[in-house]
């Protein structure tokens, strides 16, 4: 059911920006690694809930401790300013620090559920849920703070 839109909506998170920060320095550059590699996370976790022959919750926990990792580091990675070329950050970052937060919170938050979910083995629809919640703080950050170049 929902899968497909899932696995669509991955892809293009996932694939689009491939190398859109090439030429990137500084904290715009760590950034937009930090991004890629939740990204990866991910996607590595999509593929592991799809394969329910092969359902490992050590492969989750560990992605999604590393997304909770970045994500910690947001409230550092943002500099007011930092929208050098090829950055993609909207103004709004500072403008509504406030929202911007909350949203990056949401995220660990939801990380943080997931982790613990996979390292207590919980059953495969509450990890699925949890993981639709971690997923869900992607496009709610991005409609209002990403600019899509
Ligand atoms: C709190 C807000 C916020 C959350 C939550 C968030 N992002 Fe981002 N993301 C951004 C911003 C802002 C940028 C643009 C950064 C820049 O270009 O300077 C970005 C950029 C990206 C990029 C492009 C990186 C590049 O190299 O161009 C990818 C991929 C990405 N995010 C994936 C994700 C995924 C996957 C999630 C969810 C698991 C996520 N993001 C959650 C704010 C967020």
């Amino acid at each position: 059911m929902k899968k497909t839109i899932v696995a669509a909506l991955i892809i293009s998170v996932a694939g689009a920006n491939a190398f859109a920060h090439s030429g990137a320095t500084g904290i715009v550059k760590e950034r937009m690694n930090a991004m890629s590699s939740i990204s990866k996370n991910l996607k590595k976790i999509f593929v592991t809930l799809k394969d329910e022959s092969e359902f490992d919750a050590n492969i989750i926990a560990s992605s999604s401790r590393e997304i909770m990792t970045h994500a910690n580091k947001f409230p550092h990675m943002f500099p007011e300013g930092s929208t050098k070329h090829p950055s993609e950050a909207a103004p709004a970052i500072w403008e509504r620090p406030d929202e911007f937060s909350k949203k990056a919170q949401d995220l660990i938050t939801y990380a943080n559920e997931l982790t613990q979910l996979a390292e207590a083995k919980s059953d495969h629809s509450a990890i699925d849920e949890a993981f639709g919640k971690v997923k869900g703080t992607c496009k709610a950050c991005h409609a209002d703070f990403r600019i899509k170049k």
